[in-house]
């Protein structure tokens, strides 16, 4: 199946691909190639050298420097006071640790709006601190930037949705696209994205129905969701989140995170597994299909 195919994610849901993890290092031509086959993509985020060899020992496909660092390691209430020199500094630690996964790394805020100039700049530092992708926030204001980027060889990530960066004026962390004029802006800015060259779109906070259907209508661009539903290519969960910690979040649990160190089911009080065993639980409930699950995690 080619990637401009968006395979029916339901035919594998629940089954195990028969295919072993390879050792390989994972590049775009593999993560397009995995999407294409079927077989989710498997995100965490990672922001120091001991926790990228956790995961990439796991077998998680892409490690994710976000900047909600922000939140998880420095204590602060949002990702605004998030720095380039923070974010070089932590895509350095993780690529110090990981050997085979992707290594994604996010702009912060006030790294690249001001324009492609400013932004070359910015994803250059990240670059030469080991990433091999980066990563930014925004509609369709933001294409010409993502097409400067990728015509000299920077692959990004897009991300739309929920914009964390954007969220004094968005009101606050929640679900976006949900009436039909939200939604149409949305289909929009995901086209604008993937015409200008990004590879790949995270999408943070969207009704799962439109997930689906920006993935569908936009095969060249792998959608990577978060609180997204089950249609994307791949999934992303914050590492404190899916380890119970709730760093990124006020301590509250949001519906689309599970507790991967908590056996499904089991009571409060059972021992809980390990960070490698919950991180190889999150790679095979993606792979399997089970998580996201729609009537839990869902909008
Ligand atoms: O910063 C981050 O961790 C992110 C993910 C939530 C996608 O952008």
């Amino acid at each position: 199946m080619s990637i401009h195919t968006l395979p029916d994610l339901g035919k594998t849901a629940g089954k195990t691909p028969g295919t072993a993890p390879s050792t390989a290092p994972v590049n775009l031509p593999r993560l397009r190639d995995m999407a294409g086959r079927g077989e989710r993509i498997t995100v965490l985020t990672a922001y120091d050298a001991t926790f990228a060899r956790v995961l990439d020992d796991a077998g998680v496909d892409v490690l994710l420097v976000g900047d909600s660092l922000g939140n998880v390691v420095q204590g602060q209430t949002s990702t605004l006071p998030v720095t380039l020199e923070h974010m070089t500094y932590h895509t350095a630690c993780v690529a110090r640790g990981r050997q085979r996964a992707w290594l994604v790394a996010d702009m912060p805020f006030g790294s690249y709006e001001a324009g492609p100039a400013q932004a070359f700049d910015s994803a250059a530092a990240l670059m030469r601190a080991g990433a091999q992708m980066v990563k930014l926030e925004g509609g369709g204001v933001t294409a010409e930037t993502v097409r400067f980027l990728t015509d000299r060889g920077i692959p990004v990530c897009a991300h739309l949705g929920l914009t964390p960066q954007r969220v004094h004026a968005l009101g606050g962390f929640r679900v976006q696209g949900r009436d039909d004029a939200a939604a149409a802006v949305l289909r929009t800015d995901a086209a604008a994205l993937a015409d200008a060259g990004a590879a790949m779109l995270v999408l943070e906070l969207v009704p799962s129905t439109l997930a689906r259907e920006i993935s569908a209508a936009n095969p060249g661009m792998l959608s990577i969701g978060i609180g997204a539903g089950a249609g994307t290519h791949g999934q992303v969960l914050v590492l404190h989140d899916m380890l119970g910690l709730m760093g990124s979040n006020g301590g509250r649990r949001p519906r689309f995170v599970r507790d991967f160190t908590r056996l499904p089911g089991s009571a409060d009080d059972a021992p809980g597994l390990s960070v490698a065993g919950a991180v190889a639980a999150y790679v095979a409930a993606v792979k399997d299909g089970s998580f996201p699950d729609e009537a839990l995690h869902g909008y």
